[in-house]
């Protein structure tokens, strides 16, 4: 190769590269097999990096656990619901000190609140039991952002989750005791 036929392509790769790292930055993208996010000093919060936001909050979903408690079914049969089906809510109650918490349908709730909305309450909402609420708190807004945009994407399906029942009702649904046994309770 000659030094003017090979400064052309070199220029181009370079601006190429700041282009992909715009998008790193501006757009969660991933750019081909560029740099690995561990090492992308562009990155200042981890945050889950997919080819869009949709296939992000898939992963998010599984990996993060939500379809345990919000997909009927899927804690019992090791995950063996179909796709179609998750997030829809479920009516295994959660019983506790707290009373008897239900997984609530989130594929109808984000149907009910704007993206802002749903990343406010991801990040500030704490209550109730099992929720994970101090862990799901300190999710990236991109990766809050990626569920929403996963929700939206698998649509409206399925009917609302139980209300909550109060500590000295017997709920009339099936429920897992998570009654604390030996344990000092944080009151
Ligand atoms: C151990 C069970 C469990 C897991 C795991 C879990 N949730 Fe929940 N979730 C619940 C229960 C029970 C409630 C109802 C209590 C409440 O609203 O605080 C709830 C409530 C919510 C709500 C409030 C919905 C509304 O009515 O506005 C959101 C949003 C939510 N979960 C998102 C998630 C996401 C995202 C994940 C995964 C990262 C997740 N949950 C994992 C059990 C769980």
């Amino acid at each position: 190769m000659t030094t003017s036929s090979s400064l052309a392509p070199q220029t181009s790769a370079s601006s190429l590269l700041s282009l992909c790292l715009s998008f790193v930055l501006f757009a969660n993208m991933g750019c081909g097999n560029g740099a690995s996010p561990a090492e992308d000093s562009t990155i200042t919060q981890p945050h889950v990096v997919a080819n869009n936001a949709e296939e992000a909050g898939r992963y998010l979903a599984i990996v993060g656990g939500c379809n345990d408690c919000h997909t009927e079914g899927y804690l019992q049969t090791e995950g063996d619901v179909p796709e179609e089906e998750w997030l829809t809510g479920s009516s295994l109650g959660w019983r506790g000190p707290w009373g008897t918490t239900y997984p609530p349908n989130l594929r109808l709730r984000v149907q009910e609140m704007t993206e802002d909305a749903w990343v406010d309450q991801i990040h500030t909402r704490t209550a109730l039991p099992p929720m994970p609420w101090m862990n799901v708190n300190q999710l990236a807004e991109q990766d809050a952002r990626a569920l929403y945009r996963y929700l939206q994407l698998l649509g409206p399906r399925g009917e609302h989750a139980p209300a909550a029942v109060p500590p000295d009702e017997e709920p009339v649904t099936p429920y897992l005791s998570l009654q604390p046994l030996n344990i000092e309770t944080a009151e």
